[in-house]
């Protein structure tokens, strides 16, 4: 039986390697692979069905660990996917170390001394390989790293289409050009992911993201002492909750400082985000425009995920899917990485 399942799976595998390369000839310009939800995507929720079935029973223990010991790894983990896709694609370009051909995406802006987790999907990835040999690629570590901390954290569940191969490139200008800063206007933020494919829909529900996790002093140190360039604070700051912050990230020095993105549940993924933002205590600019920007369908967004749960985890699936499937390398295009920290050693 086995042995059968194994002829199956190689002529299963041998038939989609076929059929992608006819989809997408090597060489293709990478810029028009499709980008969205849906099967066109290539992507497949069983990629690894006989190739590493246990890929999943393997990520989760190592995550529930992680977790345990430090809540936030979760949010970091999360994170990490989102920063992977939005520069040249989900591709675990993120992940890449400086090397001779590699300027590191670690070191631009939205990056440094910021983006972490690295040492879990190390871990991740290790047993993987010593499970699954030259399978289970480093992009896709990420985004079951970060399906499972979402889980893991009280957050929903999705199907997760999986079979991305890894760049042998990463591009540090296209982190600080692509990935969205915390000051962004809500204009610009729209512009960003319609960079992506995503839409208003997707911006509103994968923002909240942040009802976990933390952000520095200095990701929203404008908003306290000069939104506008006036030495003046932003009026859509409650004013009780700009007191708390104020205390913790004084005009100079701090910026290391850290706060909760949702102060109420800061490792719960549940809609306490939305709410928090109705109050005018969402932390960064970016969060709080979405309700004051004055756009009516993302505001109107923001009080629905906010009176309903449910809602937002449903739009947060469909959205979270989309975004994992932005530009994957599939067929002949990429690696497996051995190690998630460089390109394979061609012998
Ligand atoms: C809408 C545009 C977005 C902006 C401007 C933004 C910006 C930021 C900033 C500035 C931080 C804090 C970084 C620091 O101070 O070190 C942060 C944290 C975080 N972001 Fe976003 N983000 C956005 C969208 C997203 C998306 C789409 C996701 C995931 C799908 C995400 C997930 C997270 C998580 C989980 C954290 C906490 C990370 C941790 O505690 O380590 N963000 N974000
Ligand atoms: C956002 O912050 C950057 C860096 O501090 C600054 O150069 C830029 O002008 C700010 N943008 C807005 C819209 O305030």
């Amino acid at each position: 039986m086995a042995s059968i399942n194994i002829v199956l799976g190689a002529i299963f595998i041998a038939s989609f390697y076929l059929s992608g390369s006819l989809a997408f000839p090597p060489g293709h310009d990478e810029g028009a692979h499709p980008i969205g939800n849906g099967p066109i995507s290539g992507l497949s929720t069983d990629y690894y069905k006989f190739t590493c079935p246990q890929a999943d029973e393997i990520v989760v223990p190592i995550l529930k660990k992680a977790i345990a010991k430090e809540p936030r790894i979760a949010a970091s983990l999360l994170r990490l996917l989102f920063h992977d896709c939005f520069v040249q694609g989900c591709d675990a370009s993120v992940l890449l170390d400086d090397a001779e051909e590699v300027v590191s995406e670690k070191k631009a802006i939205p990056n440094k001394n910021s983006i972490r987790g690295f040492e879990v999907i190390d871990e991740i990835k290790a047993a993987l390989e010593e499970a699954c040999p030259n399978t289970v690629s480093c992009a896709d570590t990420i985004a079951l790293a970060a399906r499972g901390s979402t889980v893991l954290s009280g957050g929903p569940y999705w199907e997760l289409p999986l079979g991305r191969r890894d760049s042998k490139t990463a591009n540090m200008k296209l982190a600080n050009k692509n990935l969205p800063p915390p000051n962004a206007t809500l204009h610009r933020l729209i512009k960003f992911f319609q960079r992506q494919g995503l839409d208003k829909v997707d911006l509103v529900a994968l923002s909240g993201s942040h009802t976990i996790g933390k952000a520095r002093c200095v990701s929203f140190k404008q908003r306290l002492y000069n939104q506008h360039r006036d030495n003046r604070p932003d009026n859509t700051l409650e004013k009780s909750f700009y007191h708390t912050l104020a205390s913790a990230c004084p005009h100079t020095g701090g910026d290391d400082n850290i706060r909760s993105l949702d102060f109420v549940s800061p490792s719960q993924f549940d809609n306490s985000y939305y709410k928090l933002i109705l109050e005018g205590k969402g932390l960064l600019n970016s969060d709080e425009v979405l309700w004051t920007g004055k756009d009516p369908e993302i505001a109107g967004l923001v009080k629905s995920y906010a009176e309903n749960e449910q809602l937002f985890f449903e739009h947060y699936v469909n959205s979270i899917i989309k975004m994992g499937n932005i530009n994957p390398l599939m067929g002949y295009n990429g690696e497996i990485r051995k190690n998630c920290h460089r390109v394979n050693q061609d012998i």
